[in-house]
């Protein structure tokens, strides 16, 4: 079975590139839009793979200003959502552990997949409320092992280091789908993708380009 490629765009991108990846985009990928081009992609391109980088805690709809619910996302065609960025965690204080399961609840109420992200200090995020949900619903849920030091750095462990946090993750938690994410590029690929514990990837700075995209599905 192929591997899972996901890109995060993060605050990037115009509709302009959104155009440009509407148009090329290899239809295995999984693509993390920032909210506001996700309706647009999907009713230019509704095959398109696409996910969110967050959703909100709130339920459905309500009285919340500036707040995406996991229902709306689903409504414009999302599929995946990215939960728990660790450059979410640091900068904002809502993204704590109580927070994160509530939006897990939403993400898989409206049969989307999440996608959580956990980093060096993977068990603490993965505490015991987290983890049981997990247990029952490993289908909708995917984790993504990014281990802070490697993100946007051009650093990464050893295949190795990754394969062991892997391997204990997927032990922790029933066999759960794990990515890799941070610094993935073109040349380091092949060596990511052949990881035995890993699932896939989270392709973070290199998602933003077509061309390198498209070759990392190749690989997969
Ligand atoms: P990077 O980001 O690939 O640019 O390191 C990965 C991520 O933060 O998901």
């Amino acid at each position: 079975m192929s591997k899972m490629i996901v890109g995060n765009w993060k605050m990037n991108g115009s509709v302009k590139l959104v155009d440009e990846f509407i148009a090329g985009l290899d239809k295995q990928v999984i693509l993390g839009l920032p909210s506001i081009f996700i309706a647009y992609a999907h009713l230019k391109n509704p095959e398109m793979q696409i996910a969110a980088q967050d959703c909100s805690v709130f339920g459905d709809f309500g009285a919340h200003t500036g707040e995406i619910s996991a229902k709306m996302l689903a409504d414009v065609g999302c599929k995946y959502v990215i939960l728990g960025h660790s450059e979410r965690r640091k900068n904002m204080n809502s993204d704590t552990i109580d927070n994160i399961l509530l939006k897990l609840r939403n993400v898989v109420q409206n049969k989307m997949t999440a996608i959580l992200c956990v980093d060096e200090n993977y068990m603490e995020l993965l505490d015991k409320s987290i983890s049981d949900f997990i247990k029952t619903h490993t289908n909708e849920i995917v984790i993504a092992y990014e281990p802070i030091s490697a993100i946007g750095t051009g650093i990464i462990p050893s295949p190795d280091d990754i394969n062991k946090s892997l391997k204990n993750i997927k032990l922790h938690i029933n066999n759960v789908k794990t990515l890799y994410g941070g610094s993935v590029n073109t040349k380091n690929i092949t060596e990511i993708l052949s990881i035995p514990f890993s699932d896939g990837v989270l392709v973070g700075g290199a998602s933003l380009n077509l061309y390198d995209i498209n070759t990392m599905a190749s690989y997969s």
